[in-house]
């Protein structure tokens, strides 16, 4: 028999309980739309093909399922016409020689299913000389699903669906997963001898086991202890449910790798974050997207970070963060957002309130209050003082400012852009900087400060201020009296 393996992945329904005008498969979890977890779990067995069948709202399904699976064939199923309706569908869009090997049939709502049992379905299949098999769970509620049907001799008989079955059948607590493997000789000949005489009035895909044992052919069943893995979500409720597990079983797969996760409760990281051993997260994290994070980092409490790279030992307390790259050794927050773009160096720092945007600041440079820096490249071992604003856009466009290496540049300066502070210059508090500024020079932009002398007493008499200006003067404690004066 051919080694070949079809992966087929039934994605056409219209998934009308989730009340959404987003499909039900592109719902996300763990930062994968259900239909991306299902794929990757199909692709984790390198099959030959895998076909995915699309109806409803196909031009928002197709297009994302492409973009996962670029070899994929789609296979269009106009009405929904039953599960058996759309494995024909995707059978006969695939060419004659195309059709041979095993077949595996999955949903794509199922978004718990890892690869490492499919791979053990397949193998469980491809050992029998069962011409299809199935994918079974024993659950506690089996209402809804289509139960396993044993004879005498415990071998699979039939799947009867729930508005079928009689009561005696309802109360079966082995269930069709709704993953099937089959012979592709007999998917061949068995599709179509599939009749819609049923409650449904669907072509059942799960009828093809009734029509295998017609043939004299066996079925096999393989009981999953998870069941959790084949679960769908129909609804919103339901979607939080496999969600809150998927969490459960990343996090716990984390900590067994090495990873300090101090309140699993509040904390969600998605399937395809990365950690190091010896990273601590604090509570209230979420790690999110293809966030990296290296070893002896600590990030938290309550911080979020999407696509984010946390360089070996940096510390990300309660910050925001996105597309951004934070050097190892360095420290981030509390309160900063870093916008995409962000790039901050090796022992480098971005301080309490501080946004950043398309910035990239060198090994060693701070940026430690109160601070935007927006478009704007920042040296090594500068400082930015604080309460800074880099004034990047005019209204029109946005313009770049460059910090040299080693700059220290005071509290309360506007950059506006486009503007180059040298590397070693220095700049005065207050300063508005319109013009680049010569390496290693001083640049001040605020005038000279002057005194109006009693001009509170003068101006305000009668208020508190003005008296305890009066009390000051008549003491000779202060500097009132003194000589007007610059700086
Ligand atoms: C199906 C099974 C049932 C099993 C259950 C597990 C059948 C007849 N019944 O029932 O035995 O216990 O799954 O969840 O197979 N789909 C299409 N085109 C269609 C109809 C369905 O692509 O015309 C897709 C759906 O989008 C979904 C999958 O097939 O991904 C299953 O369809 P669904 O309607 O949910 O089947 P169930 O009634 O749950
Ligand atoms: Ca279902």
């Amino acid at each position: 028999m051919s080694d070949d393996l079809t992966v087929i992945v039934l994605a056409a329904g219209g998934g009308t309980r989730m009340k959404s005008k987003t499909m039900k498969v592109l719902h996300p979890i763990a930062g994968r739309s259900m239909i991306g977890h299902v794929l990757h779990a199909a692709t984790s067995l390198s099959p030959t093909r895998i076909v995915a069948v699309v109806g409803n709202q196909r031009e928002q399904v197709g297009p994302h399922i492409e973009a996962l699976v670029p070899d994929v064939v789609l296979a269009v199923q106009e009405s929904q016409n039953g599960t058996g309706h759309a494995v024909r569908i995707a059978w006969e869009s695939l060419p004659p020689e195309a059709r041979t090997g095993t077949v595996v049939v999955a949903s794509g709502d199922t978004p718990l299913l890892r690869g490492e049992s499919l791979q053990a379905f397949v193998e469980f299949h491809r050992s029998s000389r069962d011409v299809v098999s199935i994918l079974t769970g024993i659950v506690a509620r089996p209402h809804g699903y289509g139960r396993i049907v044993r004879g005498a001799d415990g071998g699979v008989e039939a799947i009867v669906e729930q508005k079928d079955a009689t009561e005696e059948q309802a109360r079966i607590a082995e269930i069709n997963s709704g993953i099937l493997a089959f012979d592709a000789a007999f998917l061949d000949t068995v599709l179509p001898r599939l009749g819609n005489q049923n409650a449904n009035g669907e072509y059942y895909l799960t009828d093809t086991v009734g029509l295998a044992r017609a043939d004299g052919s066996t079925v096999g069943a393989f009981t999953l202890e998870d069941v959790m893995e084949t679960e769908g979500a129909n609804d919103r409720a339901q979607l939080a449910v496999l969600a809150a597990e998927m969490n459960r079983r990343i996090l716990d797969r984390w900590m067994r790798d090495g990873v300090t996760i101090i309140d699993p409760s509040s904390t969600w990281i998605d399937a395809d974050v990365q950690l190091a051993q010896d990273v601590t997260v604090l509570p209230g994290v979420q790690l999110l997207g293809a966030t990296v994070v290296g070893e002896d980092a600590v990030v938290g409490p309550d911080s979020t970070l999407k696509d984010v790279e946390v360089g070996a030992g940096a510390k990300v307390v309660r910050t925001h963060g996105e597309l951004a790259v934070i050097g190892a050794g360095a420290t981030v927050g509390p309160f900063s957002y870093l916008r995409p773009g962000t790039e901050l160096g090796a022992d480098g720092k971005i301080g309490a309130f501080v946004e950043t945007k398309n910035a990239r600041i060198g090994d060693g440079a701070k940026v430690p209050h109160l601070s935007y820096v927006g478009d704007a490249e920042i040296g090594e071992g500068a400082n930015i003082g604080a309460g800074t604003i880099f004034a990047n856009y005019d209204g029109v466009n946005k313009h770049r400012t460059v910090i040299g290496a080693h700059a220290k540049t005071a509290s309360n300066n506007t950059f506006v852009a486009p503007v180059t502070v040298g590397d070693g210059a220095a700049t005065g508090a207050g300063s508005v900087i319109r013009r680049d500024v010569p390496p290693g020079a001083l640049a001040v932009s605020s005038g000279p400060q002057r005194h109006f002398d009693e001009w509170v007493q003068k101006r305000r008499a009668g208020t508190a201020q003005a008296k305890a200006a009066a009390d000051a003067a008549g003491s000779g404690a202060g500097p009132a009296g003194a000589a007007p004066s610059g700086e």
